[in-house]
């Protein structure tokens, strides 16, 4: 028995997939259609996904962002966890990465639950704060430019409402935060982020050693 969480090799990886992952058709459709796309390795990986659906549901969201979309996966992934009233706003410059995205979303059936918003997301999310949605959302996936994290973070941490959660992704980067050899900007600006979290008392947190690394964050 291991009192530290276990680094996963592709056996016992495959193992908790095989007993674990219950992806809808339509997500395993994109998720293939993505691994063709040249930047596919963008994309969350199934079991995240599913986490992320259930965190949604445990929390009772309704209305989510979703900063950093590609081709749609996490939007689906959330959406089709949230009821019929449910919203994400989805935030990304790229009409071509998102073209996919909305054709998948269409043939889930959750298109409607979709608001994409084609803009650097730091405007996106400023405008909504300066439209008065403080405090009104239940969930945010922070997924965009890394170096922006910090930025997304306080945003987010403004938009989301007392006990809504917070996720932030790739905060263990492949492990290059851990190496100190490694000294490129995204790395110190992800290492730099988790060390603000650990620190930041507005938060519960924890780092759940999913995929790339997932921190939540529920604001207090
Ligand atoms: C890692 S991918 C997102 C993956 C997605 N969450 C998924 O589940 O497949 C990052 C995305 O952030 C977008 N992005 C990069 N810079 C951005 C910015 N300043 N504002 C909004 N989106 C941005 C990119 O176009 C890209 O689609």
């Amino acid at each position: 028995m291991a009192n530290q969480t276990l680094g996963l090799g592709e056996n016992l990886y495959n193992y908790l997939l095989a007993v674990s992952l219950r992806e809808p058709e339509i997500l395993t459709q994109l998720r293939q259609a993505t691994a063709n796309h040249p930047m596919g390795q963008m994309q969350i990986a199934p079991e995240q996904g599913q986490f992320m659906a259930l965190l949604v549901q445990l929390i009772g969201a309704k209305k989510t962002l979703d900063i950093g979309v590609f081709t749609g996966y996490s939007s689906l992934a959330v959406a089709l966890a949230l009821p019929d009233d449910g919203k994400i706003i989805a935030c990304d410059i790229s009409e071509e990465y998102t073209s996919m995205a909305r054709h998948y979303w269409q043939l889930a059936g959750v298109a409607d639950k979709i608001d994409l918003r084609i803009a650097p997301a730091l405007e996106t999310l400023d405008d909504l704060i300066n439209q008065g949605e403080s405090g009104s959302f239940d969930f945010a996936f922070i997924d965009a430019d890394k170096s922006n994290y910090d930025n997304y973070y306080e945003r987010a941490l403004k938009l989301v409402r007392n006990g809504g959660l917070i996720a932030v992704d790739n905060v263990l980067w492949s492990g290059r935060v851990a190496d100190p050899e490694i000294q490129d900007n995204r790395t110190q600006k992800i290492r730099d982020f988790n060390q603000k979290l650990h620190a930041d008392s507005r938060v519960n947190l924890s780092l759940v050693p999913i995929a790339d690394g997932l921190t939540l964050a529920m604001k207090k």
